[in-house]
Order: C-alpha cells, then structure tokens, then sequence
C-alpha cells in the first residue's frame, strides 16, 4: 500500500507550503498529494480553501488577488508550530519535486469556483517538467477530468469521490477516469473487489487514524493520503499497524 502526504506533510507542518512538501520528502513517502487554484492574473497557486482567510494572515478569495499580492502573505504563522511560508506556486512546488521518483498528485480545486483554463495550464506545466509518468490529476468535477482526457490522455486521471457518491466505477467509465480517489467512508469489499477485476487503482483520503488505517490496509486499497506520513511509517515499521 503506497502513502502518500496529503497537502504535504501536513500533520506537523502547515499544509500546501514548501517546508511541509520537504518535509515528506524526508518522510519517505511514495507520493504527495497537493490543491491547485488560480490567481485574479492566472498563476497556478497551491493552496487547498478558495479564501486564504483560514491559512494565511490575510482574507479574501485566491480569485481575487494577483500572485505578487498573494505572496505577501504569511501561510505558515497559523499553524500550531509556525514558520514563516508563503503560498507556493505549482512551478515552485514541481522544481522541488521533479528531481525525485515521488509520485505527484495534482488536485484541481475547481468545485466550488470553476477557474476557466486550469486544465490547460496544469497540463502544460506537467509537460514542461517532463512529469506526465508520475503526475495523477484528480477533481471533484467529472467534467474536468472528462477534459483532462482529451487534453492529455496519457496523464493518470482520477475522479475524486465522497461518501456518499452513486456507483463509483460507473461514473469513472462515464468520465473517462482511471483512477478513483475515495472518501475512506465510502470503501467497502464489494467496491474493492469490482475495482481490481477491473484494474482500477483505488486511494483512499484522509486516513489519520490507526483503525482506519488498519482497516484499508486489510481491505488492500492501493494507497491512502493522510496528514501523517511519519508516524504511520513508524508504526508499521514496528510491526505496530
Ligand atoms: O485528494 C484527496 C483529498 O485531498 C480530497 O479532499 O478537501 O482534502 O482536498 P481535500
Ligand atoms: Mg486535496
């Protein structure tokens, strides 16, 4: 089961910055996971809320600043063990992740604001950075990933799922995904065992907790994102989870 840092390592570090991306690069993890939105002047920014008002020292929509505006903030003081960060750009965060084997999943965080041309642009930066082998693009909107495909067949696409999602594997075919990344609510045996007749990689989000944790593991999921990448690798190693 393959692990990946969910915005990060973003347990002890704040999340979607550069020092919580180091940071699970040192944790030895196989994969991170990270949010992308655009500024008001079209940049690829990661960061998971549309506001920065929860994880900076500012307020307002990511929408509705530049870059340049953006990057006087601080997104790193809020967190309970602060360090001074700003928002990273996508090109930031890929420079960082490009010399390593790490596998890189690009969220598109165009749910509840449907930025116009993130495809495009995400696409595009993967192609620059030579990174289409181990880059998986993912979205709560099927349509998106439906684009992806077009644009990019040769890109690993998953349709991201919450619990309370009809047929998964159904919609995944509609879409034209590959992948499903799913709420850990909504797994279940019967959805595992269709999934691998079929090939489909399943990764499970948010799995922070060692019951949950125990529990994919049995069910034999492909991988999970969690929070705390180190502690659970310390745990296994130890023959504790
Ligand atoms: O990609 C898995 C997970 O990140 C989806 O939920 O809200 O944490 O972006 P969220
Ligand atoms: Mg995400």
């Amino acid at each position: 089961m393959n692990i990946f840092a969910h915005r990060g390592s973003s347990g002890f570090y704040p999340e979607n910055t550069m020092i919580a991306f180091e940071k699970a690069i040192d944790d030895g993890v196989h994969g991170v996971e990270l949010d992308v939105q655009l500024t008001k002047d079209g940049q690829m920014v990661v960061i998971h809320d549309e506001t920065i008002t929860r994880t900076t020292n500012g307020a307002g929509y990511v929408k509705d600043f530049t870059l340049h505006e953006l990057k006087q903030y601080d997104a790193g003081g809020w967190f309970p063990y602060p360090s001074m960060q700003r928002i990273p750009t996508l090109d930031e965060v890929l420079r960082l992740l490009q010399p390593t084997s790490l596998q890189v999943n690009i969220e598109l965080k165009n749910d509840v604001i449907p930025y116009a041309g993130l495809e495009e642009k995400v696409v595009s930066i993967i192609q620059e950075y030579n990174m289409e082998s181990r880059i998986i693009l993912s979205s709560f909107v099927p349509q998106s990933i439906q684009k992806v495909s077009q644009l990019a067949p040769f890109v690993e696409r998953a349709l991201l799922c919450m619990e309370n999602q009809q047929d998964p594997i159904e919609q995944l075919h509609k879409y034209n995904a590959n992948a499903l990344h799913c709420h850990y609510r909504l797994i279940s045996p019967s959805l595992l065992e269709r999934a691998k007749a079929l090939h489909i990689p399943i990764r499970v989000f948010t799995v922070n907790d060692k019951d949950n944790w125990l529990r994919m593991m049995e069910l034999g999921v492909d991988a999970i994102f969690t929070d705390y990448p180190l502690e659970k690798k310390r745990g296994k190693a130890s023959g504790d989870v």
